[in-house]
């Protein structure tokens, strides 16, 4: 929800051009995370001024603009230290346009502007301290009030550092967000700061790093909370070293060095591979091209410095190569991603399987109460897809949760549950916020995710990463089928011991060998799902059926033509047609039903009978060769055989594939769909 991007050269001579072209490269890659309005900020040819330039719409209206706007020998005159500021944004308070754009700034003079993510939740409160104080507001949004909070801060204690007055407002605001705030009081500095949104800073210098560690600086007077009211400077405070950590880390101090302060790392891959993940409440300043990082409050188990860490990513997977989108390629891509996700977990040879991220973990696992499985969207169905086998294979009860509905209800959690939280970019807030409120339950926490570093990640007790690598289209494909496997996985260690189970895991384990060849077939069927999206694109509704193992594939298949087409889609359970759904189905409503060989098979061919009868003409997805379920239907989309809990990957792929050529051929934005953000990081 909302990407971004700050780029501070230091002793690095870069034009204000160059600069800009930057930071919209690095909103770019960040699009995804939101798209409503853009906009950057950068010094004025004299350094005198900030200039900011934004626009309603995506990065290619805010390049135009900057193109028209900055032109001419000032801004192709290298500066030797310099930092400008970028955001993306998905709108939460006011409709996007220009005004409600970031960066938004403090006072008509551009003294502080700040890029933000995230939502303030007391901004209401802040905005009247601040009204009662002679502030006008511009905008409509819960950021601005941050950018005036520094500016009234500056004003009434003018010793203060750019860092410090950060600080402080931080300290009076709530909610979560990421920030990055540049100052033309403060040239050449940047502060940045994170809670419960993600923020990382990459570092890029000529040789090789003196330091892997960056050392935690504490606030004297740790929980001294600035009265706003309080016009002088007395409570200040003074940050100092904490004694124990200056011996084993140096600062960062670089002769020339480059900062970039990105919400996710596919905005600096291209520049370096050396990033510091933020943790919440760390501030990141930048002075005299010394990073440093402060915390404003002193924990015990706190660690004595931050990790320099190396990104593991590559360029390419970030590029959309060859392909017209992202999703595109995601979905190609799923070949590789699902053998990805069981690399160096799954010994086919000897039947094992090895999940590092868990294995301690196991015994107690065996011996909890229940599996919760919770996340949003494509995760939750993930969860749907592989209860029934995680029930089979653990015999243990299993419920699967909408985090936001789980947190609604205040779910009884006990000690004893262990409690798995999906998610491909481990930030979205419903998931997080029930991850919390599971932890402080005492339950074990499990988490699934593909972004390293990421909240979730970081806030779990072990977890499985699902390595389906960067995911970049909206709607999630190949993260989905790579979710889906890890839960498989787990469900194959945790019978690893049960005889009576052993032929039913060899079964799984020879299906999961195949997968990959059984994927590219399928995705083969590419030009005739295209065929049928023909068919398809200019109707309302699409309704897609089936059950079982199956019933998933309904879900994710509808939320990915509702997402990608703007259609209405539902996925119904077969077994519930009669209870209602069937009053839909006439000779003009769009059906498609899921009908494998498999347990259900019979319960399936019922459904479709009940449809044909109603004068339904459904696309049937059933196996290869199967020509007793094929006679119900002459559109068909024949599936290789897999083992039964398997199916899932294999039926869910012409959804995907269907959903985007109806979105192409209505001509819908297939990458960043109206009104989505990739990373939903708001309540
Ligand atoms: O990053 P997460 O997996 O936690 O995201 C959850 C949902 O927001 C996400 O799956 C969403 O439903 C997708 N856009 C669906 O394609």
């Amino acid at each position: 929800m909302c990407g971004i991007f700050a780029y501070l050269n230091y002793l690095t001579p870069k034009s204000r051009q160059e600069v800009l072209d930057l930071l919209l490269t690095g909103l770019k890659r960040l699009e995804y995370r939101g798209y409503d309005s853009t906009g950057v900020a950068i010094d004025s040819p004299d350094n005198k001024n900030i200039v900011m330039v934004k626009r309603t719409g995506k990065v290619k209206v805010l390049e135009e603009a900057i193109q028209e706007h900055f032109s001419g020998a000032d801004y192709s005159e290298p500066v030797l230290t310099h930092i400008g500021i970028a955001h993306t944004r998905w709108a939460t308070h006011g409709v996007p346009c220009e005004r409600n754009s970031h960066p938004h700034r403090s006072d008509e003079g551009n003294g502080f502007v700040v890029v933000h993510n995230g939502i303030i939740t007391n901004y209401n409160d802040v905005k009247t301290f601040l009204a009662k104080r002679g502030y006008d507001f511009e905008s409509d949004t819960d950021t601005e009030v941050f950018a005036k909070l520094v500016h009234h801060l500056w004003k009434t204690h003018p010793t203060y550092s750019f860092r410090e007055l950060v600080e402080q407002a931080i300290l009076q605001v709530e909610g979560a967000f990421a920030i990055a705030v540049k100052s033309k009081h403060f040239p050449g500095e940047c502060v940045a700061s994170r809670r419960s949104s993600p923020l990382l800073v990459g570092i890029k210098t000529k040789t090789r790093l003196a330091t892997d560690h960056i050392p935690i600086l504490y606030g004297k007077a740790d929980d001294k909370k600035l009265n706003p009211d309080q016009d002088t400077d007395s409570g200040k405070q003074q940050v100092l070293p904490r004694s124990e950590s200056t011996s084993e880390f140096m600062p960062l101090e670089e002769k020339e060095v480059e900062y970039f302060f990105a919400s996710d790392a596919s905005a600096v891959i291209e520049h370096t591979n050396r990033v510091i993940y933020l943790e919440d409440d760390d501030v990141a300043a930048v002075r005299d091209g010394t990073l440093s990082i402060h915390r404003l409050k002193k924990s015990l188990d706190d660690p004595h410095a931050r990790e320099i860490t190396t990104l593991k990513m590559e360029i390419q997977q970030i590029m959309k190569g060859n392909y017209d989108y992202f999703m595109q390629k995601e979905i190609f891509e799923q070949p590789d991603s699902v053998v990805n996700t069981m690399r160096g977990r799954v010994r086919f040879d000897g039947n094992a399987i090895v999940l590092g991220g868990i294995k301690d973990y196991i015994p107690e696992i065996k011996r909890c109460r229940r599996l919760m499985l919770i996340g949003c969207g494509t995760s939750y169905h993930s969860a749907v897809a592989t209860r029934q086998l995680l029930e089979e294979l653990t015999e243990l009860p299993v419920m699967v949760e909408l985090a936001s509905d789980f947190l609604d209800r205040n779910t009884p959690i006990f000690r004893d549950d262990v409690c798995f939280f999906i998610s491909q970019s481990g930030e979205t807030a419903d998931t997080l916020m029930a991850l919390r409120y599971c932890k402080q339950r005492g339950a074990l926490i499990v988490g699934i995710t593909n972004t390293v570093g990421s909240s979730i990640c970081r806030e779990s007790h072990c977890g499985v990463h699902i390595n389906a690598g960067p995911e970049i289209g909206v709607a999630s494909t190949k993260a989905y089928t790579s979710q889906f496997i890890s839960l498989v996985m787990f469900a194959l260690v945790m019978s690893e011991d049960r005889l009576s189970l052993q032929q039913r895991r060899l079964e799984i384990l020879q299906a999961l060998s195949k997968l990959a060849d059984q994927i590219r077939a399928v995705l083969k069927l590419d030009s005739k799902v295209q065929e049928l999206a023909k068919d398809l694109y200019q109707h309302k509704s699409l309704l897609i059926m089936g059950r079982g193992y199956n019933f998933a594939t309904c879900l994710e298949g509808a939320l990915k033509v509702k997402e990608l087409t703007y259609m209405h889609s539902e996925g119904i359970m077969a077994g519930e047609l009669k209870h209602g759904p069937l009053a839909l189905v006439d000779d003009s409503m769009p059906v498609l039903m899921i009908v494998l060989r498999d347990p259900v098979y019979v319960k399936c061919m019922n459904a479709l009978q009940q449809v044909t009868s109603r004068k339904g003409c459904p696309i049937i997805i059933c196996e290869e060769g199967d020509e007793e379920t094929q006679a119900f239907s002459s559109r068909h989309l024949e599936i290789p055989r897999t083992v039964d809990c398997l199916q899932g990957i294999l039926t869910v792929i012409p959804m995907q594939l269907l959903s985007y050529h109806i979105a192409v051929l209505r001509g819908c934005d297939v990458d960043c769909p109206r009104n989505l953000a990739k990373s939903v990081t708001v309540e």
